[in-house]
């Protein structure tokens, strides 16, 4: 064993939602209270933990390449090695694959459990053991609403007000790797709320892989949200990710009539085909999502909407393709996520659906959507020439620590020259845009060198 005076220090690396980061801030509170120290050096690390992400091959991919730089770690000298998260949930058996490397696997509700589990696992290496500590079991109650975060520094806070999904959309791995559905008591969101105002925290998220559908007693989603938007010092309340069905007016209306509430919703889109949104189980028609689009825009025409899509779910045909191609171009959203379809293990379309589109096919049809929507943007974003956008300062953008970086009401990047103005982050400033490109508005002109 360890001296108890030299404590064991751990490496925890997040990839993923905002989910996952915000579950990796509960593990490091977790793991804190049991003594265990973190560090952001691999190198000077006894355990190193990788919080994964299931939802695409890409995602798998990189964590398997970042296991693979551990095996070299490993053999220089003794490491714990634990995959936590969605991948240690789905991929139990071929995580397997990796079996002399990975020690410990612990999926999304088993994190209370992680402290004992590392300590076994390394006493089982000190005694030359080979026993991998398992726990995967998902849990219909586990909200961790007991648990404080150690949260990340900045101006954002992530509150998780419900875990899991029942939606099962047929292309989509998330209900098997966090389970059913289950929300937090709002009580202790509240008080959360009011601890992180005055912690000092300027904008609190509200999470959910499914946010809008939380329930808890005769507390929904709209309730919530304007109950912790009435919380003093509160400068911004976003939520993410929500379900086009979960959108009854009095949601519509507690977001436009509160001024703290972000004037902006991610509205997960993924085909514009009735017959493919009917394989997919997503359970609303193109129809019926140009119908919500229209009832958000006309209770507020400048809100900023944005969207989930994927090009080449199984048996997607040029002509479906070409209606969710139409119904981006005539939305107009500000911003697009775009993904290729990739088929997960054990989902619906996995076992009823041909993955048959071909990887050419998928990519051009991504390419197309992708620049539809980059010129879309960009006009967009150039509707803010010459407005006054308020931004909330969150510090040094990420090129070049000679600029500051902001987000708008709105949630896009602005940028500007910090030898003009200057802010701290937390700061709440008002900006000239004078330049826009497809993903950035530019404030104030920077003085000439
Ligand atoms: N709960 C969120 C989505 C989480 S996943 C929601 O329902 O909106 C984020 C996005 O990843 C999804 O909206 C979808 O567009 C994409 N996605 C999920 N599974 C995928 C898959 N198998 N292949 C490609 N994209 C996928
Ligand atoms: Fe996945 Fe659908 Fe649930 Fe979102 S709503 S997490 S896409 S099953
Ligand atoms: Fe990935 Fe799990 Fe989030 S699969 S997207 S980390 S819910």
């Amino acid at each position: 064993m360890k001296a108890k005076s030299t404590p064991t220090h751990v490496h925890l690396e997040t990839f993923g939602c905002q989910m996952n980061e915000y579950d990796s801030e509960l593990v490091r509170s977790l793991m804190k209270q049991d003594g265990f120290v973190f560090t952001d050096e691999r190198e000077r690390a006894d355990v190193i933990l990788m919080n994964t992400c299931a939802i695409r091959e890409n995602a798998h991919n990189k964590v398997y390449k970042h296991l693979s730089e551990l095996k070299k770690l490993k053999r220089q000298r003794p490491l714990v090695v634990g995959v936590l998260g969605c991948m240690a949930q789905n991929l139990k058996e071929e995580l397997t694959d990796f079996q002399p490397l990975v020690d410990v696997l612990a999926g999304p509700d088993a994190y209370r459990q992680l402290p004992m589990l590392i300590r076994n696992a390394m006493r089982s290496q000190e005694e030359g053991v080979d026993q991998k500590e398992l726990a995967v079991d998902l849990s219909e109650y586990e909200t961790y609403h007991d648990i404080v975060p150690d949260r990340n520094d900045g101006v954002n806070a992530w509150i998780a007000v419900m875990r899991g999904c029942d939606n099962f959309c047929s292309f989509c791995v998330v209900p098997y790797t966090r389970g059913r559905e289950r929300s937090r008591d709002p009580e202790g969101i509240v008080q959360e709320a009011h601890r992180i105002a005055e912690q000092g925290f300027k904008q609190i998220t509200l999470l959910g892989q499914n946010v809008n559908s939380y329930r808890f007693d005769d507390w929904d989603f709209a309730r919530l949200i304007t109950a912790v938007a009435d919380v003093p010092g509160i400068e911004r309340v976003r939520f993410t990710s929500p379900h086009p069905k979960d959108f009854p007016l009095s949601l519509l209306e507690a977001v436009v009539s509160h001024p703290n509430i972000c004037k902006q919703i991610h509205l997960p889109l993924q085909s514009g085909s009735d017959r493919i949104l009917g394989l997919m189980n997503r359970t609303y028609t193109n129809k019926e999502y140009r119908v919500l689009v229209d009832r958000i825009r006309t209770l507020r025409s400048d809100i900023v909407l944005s969207t989930d899509i994927i090009c080449g779910f199984c048996g997607e045909s040029d002509a479906e393709f070409a209606e969710t191609y139409r119904l981006v171009e005539e939305t107009r959203f500000h911003s697009a996520f775009i993904f290729k379809y990739s088929e997960r293990k054990n989902t619906i379309a996995a076992r009823k659906f041909s993955d048959d589109v071909s990887e050419p096919v998928k990519t051009e049809r991504v390419t197309r959507l992708f620049d539809l929507q980059r010129g879309i943007s960009y006009s967009r974003n150039r509707e803010y020439l010459k407005t006054t956008v308020p931004v909330l300062v969150e510090g040094d953008a990420k090129r070049s620590a000679a600029q500051g970086m902001g987000k708008s009401d709105g949630n896009i990047t602005v940028i500007w020259d910090k030898r003009v103005i200057s802010s701290q982050p937390g700061d709440m400033v008002s900006l000239a845009i004078y330049d826009a490109s497809s993903t950035t508005l530019y404030a104030e002109r920077p003085l000439a060198n």
